[in-house]
């Protein structure tokens, strides 16, 4: 179905936004999609549709672009994820908590109709459950990120009860593709050990073999992202973020999955301080409220993820 009016991606540039820039203007066509980020794009999207470079920190630029392509949903995907953040504190707390202001404010005065603003399984901390997560636990985080995610997810809501602006946000477990590289986090190692195995080359995990955490295959996390955004309103009964789940492993699982498609792979671990962020997030997620509300289903197995990131990359080292 044709657009009028644009959809704008704050942080098109990342791991996520890569891909789902893509994917948009697969599904609503070049032009209606509008990547936009502090550093340039791939030439992918830089040479498929229009860019746009901005700092979502400079408010009258953002509203600028928001009026120039007549924007009516946007995408902030703009953060410092979570070991960043952990090293520059009050940076992570500007963007993260900022950007969304900003993006909210554009909505509450009528510029925006939807906002798109990912949370994560970072909200969650030592004291929750830690198997099985429920959407509706204990809260308490102890990294930086996480109280940003947290805070975010609380002014989502009040946005939404107070001023009606539609938005929507998912919490998404560590996320791994083989488009784009990660950028900052403390699930980064599930991406980066794929790089090495199919260079040939041992990997030094930066966590210990047997800390489990829930993951992800990037199509998965655009399916889910695009079906939240697209559901009716009604079903989306949470205006925090939605807890979405595929899959666990541990680093030992990864490389033992690895080593099947190719036997020589090693690994050896030197956990650092990304150690204890992984240790106060859950080993797995509950998920059952984005299924009944709006009928998320992951599609990737562990085991199929595995498998399509190395065809994937190896075609590249090839
Ligand atoms: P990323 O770090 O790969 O990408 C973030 C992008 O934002 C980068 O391209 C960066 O240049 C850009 N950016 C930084 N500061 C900016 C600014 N001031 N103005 C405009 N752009 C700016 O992150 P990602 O993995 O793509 O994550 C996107 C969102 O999803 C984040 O909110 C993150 O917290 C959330 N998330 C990601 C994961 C994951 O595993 N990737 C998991 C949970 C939640
Ligand atoms: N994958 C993200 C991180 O590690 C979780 O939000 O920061």
């Amino acid at each position: 179905m044709g657009r009028k009016k644009s959809i704008l991606i704050i942080g098109a540039s990342g791991q996520i936004g890569t891909e789902l820039v893509m994917e948009l203007r697969r599904q609503y066509g070049n032009k209606y999609v509008v990547a936009s980020d502090l550093k340039t794009a791939s030439q992918e999207v830089l040479e498929s549709g229009p860019f746009e470079q901005l700092d979502v920190l400079d408010r009258d630029k953002l509203h600028e672009i928001v009026v120039k392509y007549n924007v009516d949903q946007v995408y902030l995907l703009a953060a410092l994820l979570s070991a960043m953040a952990e090293q520059k504190i009050m940076q992570a707390w500007n963007l993260n908590m900022y950007g969304l202001f900003y993006v909210l404010e554009l909505a509450k005065e009528g510029f925006i109709d939807k906002v798109y603003w990912p949370s994560s399984i970072a909200v969650f901390g030592p004291n929750t459950p830690k198997s099985d997560t429920p959407q509706t636990t204990i809260t308490e985080p102890v990294t930086v990120y996480g109280i940003s995610k947290l805070a975010g997810e609380q002014w989502c809501s009040y946005y939404h009860q107070k001023f009606g602006v539609d938005v929507r946000s998912l919490r998404y477990p560590g996320l791994i593709g083989y488009k784009s590289a990660p950028g900052g986090g403390t699930t980064d190692y599930a991406v980066d050990i794929f790089h090495k195995a199919v260079a040939g080359v041992p990997f030094e995990c930066y966590l210990e073999k047997h800390t489990r955490l829930p993951m992800m295959y990037m199509p998965d996390a655009i399916k889910a992202t695009l079906q939240l955004m697209e559901a009716p309103a009604e079903q989306v009964k949470l205006r925090v973020g939605y807890n979405v789940a595929a899959f666990s492993f541990t680093p030992e699982e990864l490389a033992m999955e690895i080593r099947k498609h190719i036997p020589g792979f090693t690994i050896n671990y030197n956990p650092d301080f990304r150690q204890r962020v992984a240790d106060g997030w859950p080993s797995s997620i509950d998920d059952t409220c984005a299924r009944k509300d709006w009928g998320w289903k992951n599609d990737y197995s562990f085991e199929y993820m595995v498998q399509d990131m190395l065809e994937h990359l190896s075609e590249v080292v090839t």
